[in-house]
């Protein structure tokens, strides 16, 4: 599988699954944009299988190499980010994943039947990244369940693998200064903007700002019928110049994770 080839499925599945993130993207494109994607991130739970570095294996086998790690104590989750060697318009890569361990047995013994039911050819093929969820189909029970101690969790048990987002490059955007008049443009199409943490996450003087759209409400489907969930979002990111002159290429813990909180429902 090429890179190119990965990337489109990826975005495929992203906009058959997230309505409002192919509305967004041809919202730019209508305005004369050209949509380039700054990152792409994927949650997964850190069991041997399908850890971070499982996950990454396909990137790295694309051209990707290892850049930086992060930590998030308070949602209990790592996460490594990614850049192509090749300097070029492929967006970096965001792989995140849940410590287990840190949750209770019940958490624990779900990830361990799940992951135990993840067939080792599509890690080792790379499909696994598109292929949704590869762990049969999902309770409504246990959903809630997972709810309660990590919405995380709960979001990967029912959506599986595939992009939680694709990221709008505003560097590239020709006719937007700021991300705060990106943001002003989603609102006044009636798409809404995730809050947590401020609409704009991170500060010039920290070389990134962040903002997204909080994720569809999509209808999930489980072993007990249809009931409203959560699926992926939409993010936007601005880049500045570092003393060296330099645009920063990485990421702020501390905004990476407020974006988390874009896939949280209330019941
Ligand atoms: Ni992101």
């Amino acid at each position: 599988m090429t890179l190119d080839l990965l990337l489109s499925k990826l975005w495929n599945v992203y906009t058959e699954q997230n309505q409002s993130a192919k509305k967004v993207y041809d919202l730019f494109i209508n305005h004369g944009e050209e949509v380039v994607n700054d990152h792409i991130a994927f949650r997964t739970f850190n069991y041997p299988a399908i850890n971070i570095d499982k996950i990454a294996q396909t990137f790295i086998r694309l051209g990707y190499r290892e850049v930086e790690a992060y930590e998030f104590p308070e949602k209990k989750l790592k996460a490594k980010h990614y850049e192509h060697t090749v300097e070029g318009n492929y967006p970096l890569i965001f792989i995140s994943e849940l410590i287990t361990s840190e949750f209770s047995e019940f958490l624990q013994s779900v990830v361990h039947e799940c992951s135990a039911r993840v067939e080792n050819r599509l890690v080792e093929s790379g499909e696994i990244l598109y292929s949704g969820n590869v762990w049969g189909p999902p309770s409504y029970k246990i959903y809630r369940l997972l709810l309660e101690e990590s919405e995380y969790a709960a979001w990967l048990y029912y959506n599986g693998f595939c992009a939680n987002h694709f990221t709008v490059s505003v560097n590239h955007l020709k006719n937007f200064e700021s991300l705060n008049s990106v943001n002003l443009f989603l609102k006044n199409n009636g798409f809404d903007i995730n809050v947590s943490g401020g609409e704009i996450k991170g500060t010039p003087e920290m070389f990134l700002e962040q903002s997204s759209t909080k994720a569809d409400l999509i209808k999930g489907i489980f072993v007990e019928g249809e009931f409203g969930i959560t699926g992926c979002y939409y993010e936007f990111a601005k880049r500045y110049k570092m003393p060296d002159g330099k645009i920063f290429k990485g990421f702020i813990a501390n905004s990476a994770d407020k974006i988390f909180e874009s896939t949280n429902i209330k019941y």
